[in-house]
Order: structure tokens, then C-alpha cells, then sequence
């Protein structure tokens, strides 16, 4: 082989390799674009004020997280008028929580950020109260990152409240150019109540107050995944329920899902149950779920799940879902359902005409201790079903 040759063999290596590179990353970059935005939508849909913490100290690492998050929010004109005040010591969250009526769970808390605005940082004039929108704003951040880190966190307000920032000026020797706008208690959740779902259409306005329904349809075509609930209907179960809870599982039967988008599962369900539990306010849904179901290692891992009902017409797809595994493959597609997901990025199926959303509030096995006569049969050679309780966080029908 001569030189020239010798040197093309080796370039057409070097453009090998560089394809194979260049295909490995823009494949990576897409499937992290993916889990990346997802996680991003989860994380703000899923936040919710929390309130009561674990006695377990928040790591330094996770604090200065915060104030970054904080500081990165965006300002007028990009003057950052702000400051955040942390607080560890013991006696001083006492002394904001003994202050103010809202913060009592400082006393609680691992750590206080109390962001404030800076008047020596802020524009002239009327524009100087942008202060007020920067500083929430980077509030928010503050909140969104502690969710996203693991801990928990409430935003409890100081200004305009005059007594509300007198003390917490005075707790905390600030200057008079120093405003508090509110104080974040923070740390690692001893509560994991269910977020909010607060999508409500009527809130939106294309193209001015009165442009009327043309805007709205034309979005509505083009809605993301996670707003395609709104063609549902929402309902409060406990004051509008119609189905007959005891045929609802066991006649109609029900199709259990669970996971998230890229990462879910659903088998048809025919027993189960609707009643209130720990607290006469709250809903709770009982599935149970055999411990060979590929869906319970979803139940097992994933913190809401779904029931949804179908008409009849789907009583055969309900079947082929419940006679098939969705290790084996795409049982759903087979059985010509759509998944469609909700706020809360929980899967529904497009074909139903009732869903019912539920955090997870327990899951174990059966205790065969507790068995009377029926259950020792029914077991007696047959793995244990797993109960899982879910408080029902939304329903919605057709
Ligand atoms: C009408 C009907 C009702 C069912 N009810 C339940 C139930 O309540 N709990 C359960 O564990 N399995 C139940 N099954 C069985 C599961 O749906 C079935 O094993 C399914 O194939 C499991 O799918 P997976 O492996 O994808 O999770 C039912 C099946 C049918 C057809």
C-alpha cells in the first residue's frame, strides 16, 4: 500500500468513528431532551406546600442549591434587588415561628430563607416596586428547586403585612433598605400531601378577554399530552357519584394504570373498592394486585395511580388486557386503546368514560394472619395480592 492510500484508510476511520460519535450523542441528546422536560413539567405540577419536616438537617450543599436557584430567577432589567437571610439557629426559627401567625412550622425546620428586597438595588421611581415580582420570583425557584432536591418547603408571606416585617426586621437585624417578603421554612418532608390540581379552563383568555371560543378550540387541537384531561369533565366523587361502587369493579370491571410516560403499565381489574378513609374528606380507591403482575412492580414504584372505566363496547379490549402481560409486549397498542396523561403525568386511556386519579397512600401484601376461612382457600395456591389504597386526587367523566 502506498502513502496516499495508507492515508485514506486511516481517514475513512476517522470519519467512521466521528459518525458513530456524533450518532451516539444526538440520540443521547434527544432521550435526555425527553426525560429532561418531562421531569421539569413533573417537578412543578407535583409541588405542594409542605409543612411539617423530619428532624434531619438539611445539608449546606442543598442550602447553597437553593440560593442559586433563587438567584437565577429573572429581575427587571436584570438588577437582582435582592438578599436571603438564612436561618439555622435554633432559637431564632422559634423566635420567627412565635412571630408570625403563618411560619409556625419554622420552629420545625431544618433552615428559614428569608428573601428579601434590596432598595438600594432596585430601578427609579414606579418601576422600583418590580422588586416585589423579582423577589417572588426567585421565591418560586427557591420552592421548585427544594421540591426537585427532595425537601420540602412553604412560601409564608411577610410583606405588606407592617407587623409581619417589624418582626422579622427586628428577629433579624435588618437594615432599613432590607424588605422580607416572605420566609421559606424548609426541610426534609414529614408529610407528602397530594398537590393541587389547578387547571381551570375559564381562567384562560386567547386573544383578549371576550376573543370568544375560536383561540380556545384551535389550542385546545394543539394542547400538550398533559392538558388533554381538560376534554374531560372533572366531578367530585363525593358529591356526585352515580356508578353502582359495588358492579363498578367486579361486573363493569376497571382498567388499573400506572407509571409515567415511556414507563407505564395497565391490567384490567375486578376487584377493588370506593370509601373514605383517615378523614370522612377524603376518597380513597382499594385496588389489589397479585404479586406476578407485571403492573404490581409499577404499583410498587410509582406514586399515583389511575382506574379508568369504559363502555361496553371495550369489554373485549378489557379482557385482552387482563389475559395478557405487558412484559410480552405493547398489550395496549393490541388492544387499539390510547393513553393519554394527565397534569400530574399519570396515564388515562382516551376510550373511557370515567377516571378516577389516586395518590398512593398504602401498599403491602395481604397478612395471611388475618385470613378467615374464604381467604385461606382462595390462597391456598395462589400467591398473596398486594392492597393498595390510593386517595383519590381526581375524577373526572364524559
Ligand atoms: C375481568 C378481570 C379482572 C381481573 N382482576 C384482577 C384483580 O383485581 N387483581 C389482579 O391482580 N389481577 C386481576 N386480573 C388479572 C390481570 O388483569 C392479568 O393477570 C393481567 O394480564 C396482568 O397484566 P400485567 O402482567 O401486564 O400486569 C383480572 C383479569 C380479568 C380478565
Amino acid at each position: 500500500m502506498n502513502t496516499s492510500n495508507i492515508l485514506n484508510v486511516l481517514l475513512a476511520v476517522a470519519l467512521v468513528i466521528l459518525s458513530v460519535k456524533i450518532a451516539f450523542f444526538t440520540s443521547n441528546h434527544a432521550d435526555v431532551e425527553t426525560d429532561t422536560s418531562a421531569a421539569v413539567i413533573n417537578n412543578i405540577l407535583t409541588r405542594t406546600s409542605i409543612r411539617a419536616y423530619q428532624d434531619k438537617p438539611v445539608e449546606e450543599e442543598k442550602i447553597q442549591q437553593l440560593l442559586q436557584a433563587g438567584m437565577a430567577a429573572p429581575s427587571a432589567k436584570n438588577k437582582q434587588p435582592w438578599s436571603f437571610v438564612v436561618v439555622k439557629k435554633k432559637e431564632i426559627l422559634q423566635q420567627l415561628a412565635d412571630a408570625l401567625p403563618f411560619a409556625k412550622m419554622a420552629s420545625q425546620a431544618s433552615a428559614v430563607i428569608v428573601t428579601c428586597g434590596d432598595l438600594t438595588k432596585t430601578l427609579e421611581g414606579e418601576a422600583a416596586a418590580f422588586w416585589i415580582q423579582d423577589v417572588s420570583a426567585a421565591s418560586e425557584n427557591i420552592l421548585l428547586a427544594a421540591h426537585g432536591l427532595g425537601l420540602g418547603a412553604v412560601w409564608t408571606g411577610v410583606y405588606p403585612g407592617a407587623d409581619r416585617m417589624k418582626s422579622v426586621s427586628d428577629i433579624l437585624n435588618l437594615p432599613d433598605h432590607i424588605i422580607p417578603l416572605n420566609v421559606i421554612p424548609i426541610g426534609y418532608p414529614a408529610e407528602s400531601p397530594a398537590p393541587k390540581n389547578k387547571w381551570k379552563e375559564e381562567n384562560v383568555h386567547y386573544d383578549g378577554w371576550n376573543a370568544g371560543e375560536a383561540g380556545k378550540s384551535e389550542a385546545k387541537a394543539t394542547a400538550p399530552a398533559t392538558a388533554k384531561e381538560s376534554q374531560w369533565k372533572k366531578f367530585n366523587p363525593m358529591e356526585q357519584w352515580q356508578a353502582n361502587p359495588f358492579t363498578l369493579f367486579s361486573k363493569d370491571w376497571m382498567l388499573l394504570a400506572v407509571g409515567k410516560k415511556g414507563d407505564m403499565n395497565a391490567m384490567t381489574i375486578g376487584w377493588g373498592g370506593l370509601g373514605t378513609l383517615w378523614g370522612e374528606d377524603r376518597p380513597v380507591v382499594t385496588v389489589y394486585v397479585e404479586k406476578r403482575r407485571y403492573t404490581h412492580s409499577f404499583m410498587e414504584k410509582n406514586e399515583y395511580f389511575t382506574v379508568t372505566a369504559f363502555p361496553e363496547q371495550y369489554r373485549d379490549a378489557l379482557k385482552y388486557l387482563g389475559t395478557h402481560s405487558g412484559r410480552d409486549g405493547d398489550k395496549i397498542k393490541a388492544a387499539n386503546l390510547h393513553v393519554e396523561y394527565t397534569q400530574l403525568g399519570n396515564p388515562i386511556f382516551t376510550e373511557g368514560k370515567l377516571v378516577l386519579e389516586c395518590k398512593k397512600v398504602y401498599g403491602a401484601p395481604f397478612n395471611p394472619e388475618g385470613f378467615g376461612d374464604v381467604a385461606r382457600k382462595v390462597y391456598s395456591d395462589r400467591p398473596l395480592h398486594s392492597v393498595y389504597i390510593g386517595e383519590v386526587v381526581n375524577a373526572w367523566i364524559k
